[in-house]
């Protein structure tokens, strides 16, 4: 049987919904609570519970790395007691210690039981996106496309486990993760905040991810909450700059968008924030279809919708399809919006008020977004208990913790070439450690890590390791030399850095990017700076071993160095364990196992990905990727065999099972991902040539078999149609796996 089974989105959600109490399953004492606290409410308090402001607002002075945050009580005082605030997110603008968060959110609460009518506890939010990322010392584990690189569900469940325990035990109980977006455009600066380009990955680590976060024991199944980001179709702007215009069709969308969406609901997350960009013109804060129609009529979405920051606003100050801040509030609302992350003043629950005197904006909406509001925050338990819970402390950045960190960064590593087994490195060897991501920790976390950049690098915990660091404990400080030599995109002096390359055995070249987050990360060319692939091929000139390893949230095109490099690793943000992982791997402590998540482009302009449709398989428009979806090396060798089908006919309610046999035919042990391809021969819409629609993780000792058996049901073979509904049609299909190939017809 496989180590690593899957946990299918069938079962996680049967078990979800048995374990947690959400809005659909208040008890009816819950509901009947709920109906009389609404009925009590007035206009002002529900428009104060559809109101979200950042902790900025209420802050006397910011957070930095030289002066200490500090809460304003007059001003909390005000957004509880004036404004009837119900939710407060982030940071300002640093990192806080568990301490000082339970001394926040411990005001806060106290602040709502003891200085409003109606005692609603506050609910609040934080990008926890890769672990407990503003609370200090926390386990921060690979971003979610390095995550997604470790094509481990059991991985994805353990880093919603864990992050639910570490900002629970912050006090922090919803959070505003996964981000269940595509990462379809290689350019778009949050690419890395994905579990990449394919709608079946996305749903199976998305759908895992919210298991782990909402079935803590310690924190208590249902009390943490996650929230799906940013729904929907955000990910794909045309021009790769972030929140910028999205075309596509409706079509497009329901293949491709909509569905790890629909995976999150049935998963059992509660909450929804909003696509801060533009679909065929139409903002996502105005767009009724997919707000209302869609997410509610079809996907039955019971929990609370969420702007984005600011982005109520912004459909007066930046899209102008509302002509005034009053007519911004309503059209939001009314498209489908429960709650405003405003966040930086009152103006929403002034416009609210307004225009429900006015008559503009009915009571019926906005009793339906706060009864939403307070559904989830009651069946999250917060009306018993919206306290910090001192007993998580303990579980607080733990050993265990950062073990699983190590494991989950071990397995986010890529081994993309490894000519004439270069790799694993001897620990006898002189190595020459260079780059600017060689020595820093910012380039392994990226963005939401201790500040909203993640770039202040002298916040971050010394006691980790960066690359360099982790290489001089692996073998000796006194067989390693090091020059950084370039920084991202400036060439440096780098006469002694070559020098010093010429006098070591091996070179290890650490490249890539720096930390960003959102806009400012916008890039116009995918290219690694000039600079980079410079000083590769002047390093590479010294005449020794060259091994790249690159640290980047997106695949920067390096065909040049792929060229000249006799090895190449590539971790995706692998988090706070990164440089660990990466020596263990350099030096054969570890068996790489990581697989792209998303395709690897050979030119800026390359960016056909796995999925291409018949029309670009031609030779003059082919498929023509550095490396494919789903490849990565190990330093061992599997051969498969045996690929058998229980059948070769399926009927539309039938299943069929697919069995192969995988064997590792190599020296040492290692972890393969078997992954199972579907191809539908014909549609009546293009079909993608192929597509992944099961994988499964086997760690094999050498010599071992294992036979891995996939389900195919009709699930796996529907597509939206001509009608923009999901359909199946009767056909041939094509089963693929790692070369072997066999057929089915769907009756
Ligand atoms: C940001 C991001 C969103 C995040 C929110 C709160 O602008 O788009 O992902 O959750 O603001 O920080």
């Amino acid at each position: 049987m496989n180590t690593f089974r899957n946990i299918t989105l069938t079962v996680i959600s049967a078990l979800l919904m048995s374990v947690c109490g959400y809005s659909q399953q208040l008890t009816k004492e819950q509901e009947a609570k709920l109906n009389d606290l609404i009925s009590k409410m007035t206009l002002e308090e529900k428009a104060g519970q559809m109101t979200q402001i950042t902790i900025q607002t209420i802050s006397k002075t910011q957070g930095t790395k030289d002066q200490k945050h500090v809460l304003d009580d007059a001003k909390l005082e005000e957004a509880i007691s004036k404004y009837h605030v119900g939710s407060i997110l982030n940071v300002f603008d640093v990192a806080h210690d568990i301490d000082y968060w339970h001394e926040i959110i411990t005001k806060i609460q106290t602040a709502a039981k003891d200085k409003t009518r109606l005692k609603i506890p506050v609910i609040y939010g934080i990008d926890a996106i890769h672990g407990a990322t503003y609370t200090k010392g926390a386990t921060l584990f690979p971003q979610a496309l390095g995550l997604a690189s470790t094509w481990n569900t059991a991985l994805a469940k353990t880093v919603g486990d864990v992050t639910a325990i570490e900002a629970g035990a912050s006090g922090i109980y919803w959070n505003f993760n996964p981000v269940l977006d595509l990462g379809r455009q290689p350019l778009w600066p949050r690419l890395w905040e994905t579990y990449g380009e394919d709608v079946y990955l996305a749903q199976q680590l998305g759908g895992a991810y919210i298991y782990g976060s909402q079935n803590n024991p310690l924190v208590g199944p249902g009390k943490f909450m996650t929230c799906l980001k940013h729904y929907v179709g955000y990910s794909f702007p045309l021009n790769g700059l972030d929140r910028t215009p999205a075309y596509m069709s409706e079509r497009t969308l329901r293949e491709y968008s909509l569905p790890p969406f629909e995976a999150g609901i049935k998963a059992g997350s509660k909450t929804v924030m909003v696509n801060s960009g533009e679909i065929d013109g139409i903002p996502g804060h105005a767009n009724h279809f997919l707000l209302t129609e869609v997410l509610r009529g079809e996907l039955k979405f019971d929990g609370f919708v969420v702007s984005d920051w600011e982005d109520i606003k912004r459909l007066y100050t930046r899209d102008r399809v509302a002509d005034s801040p009053k007519e911004a509030v309503r059209l939001a609302v009314m498209a489908g919006v429960d709650m405003s992350m405003v966040p930086t003043d009152y103006s929403f629950y002034e416009c609210v008020v307004e225009l429900a005197k006015e008559g503009k904006l009915p009571m019926w909406r906005i009793d339906e977004a706060v009864k939403r509001i307070l559904a989830v925050k009651m069946g999250m338990g917060l009306f018993e208990n919206a306290f910090p819970n001192k007993e998580l402390k303990k579980h607080f950045a733990t050993e265990e913790h950062t073990r699983q960190n190590l494991e989950a960064a071990t397995e986010s590593i890529i081994l993309l070439k490894n000519k004439d087994n270069t790799l694993p490195l001897s620990k006898k060897q002189k190595v020459f450690v260079t780059g600017p991501t060689a020595n820093m920790l910012s380039v392994l976390n990226g963005g939401w890590t201790i500040t909203w950049q993640g770039n202040e690098e002298v916040l971050y915990p010394q006691e980790k390791h960066t690359i360099l660091e982790a290489i001089q404990t692996e073998i000796t400080k006194t067989q390693v030399t090091y020059a950084e030599g370039i920084s991202f995109d400036k060439e440096g002096k780098i006469d002694d850095a070559v020098k010093l390359a010429k006098s070591s055995d091996v070179v290890i070249l650490c490249l890539g990017e720096p930390a960003y987050c959102e806009t400012p990360g916008n890039i116009y060319d995918l290219t690694l700076p000039d600079a980079q692939i410079n000083y590769a091929k002047k390093l590479k000139a010294a005449g020794k071993k060259l091994v790249v390893v690159l640290v980047q949230g997106r695949p920067r095109v390096m065909n040049e160095i792929a060229e000249i490099a006799d090895a190449i690793m590539v971790g995706f943000l692998p988090g706070m364990e990164g440089g660990r992982a990466i020596a263990d791997l350099l030096f054969g402590d570890e068996n790489p196992s990581g697989k792209l998540p998303v395709t690897y482009p050979k030119y800026p302009n390359g960016i056909t990905l796995y999925d291409y449709k018949p029309i670009e398989s031609a030779d003059q428009n082919g498929y023509k990727p550095q490396y494919e979806f789903g490849f990565g090396l190990s330093y061992t060798t599997y051969t498969y065999s045996n690929l058998k089908l229980s059948s070769y006919e399926i009927s539309e309610n039938g299943s069929l099972t697919v069995t192969v046999d995988i064997k590792n035919t190599g020296s040492r042990k290692g972890k393969e991902i078997v992954q199972l391809y579907l191809t539908d021969l014909f549609g009546s819409v293009s079909r993608p040539n192929k597509q992944i629609k099961g994988f499964d993780k086997v760690e094999l000792a050498p010599g071992e078999t294992k036979t891995v058996s996939f389900t195919i049901t009709k699930d796996h073979l529907s597509f939206i149609g001509l009608e923009n509904k999901r359909i199946t049609e009767p056909g041939k299909f094509k089963v693929k796996v790692a070369g072997l190939e066999s057929e089915f017809i769907l009756k």
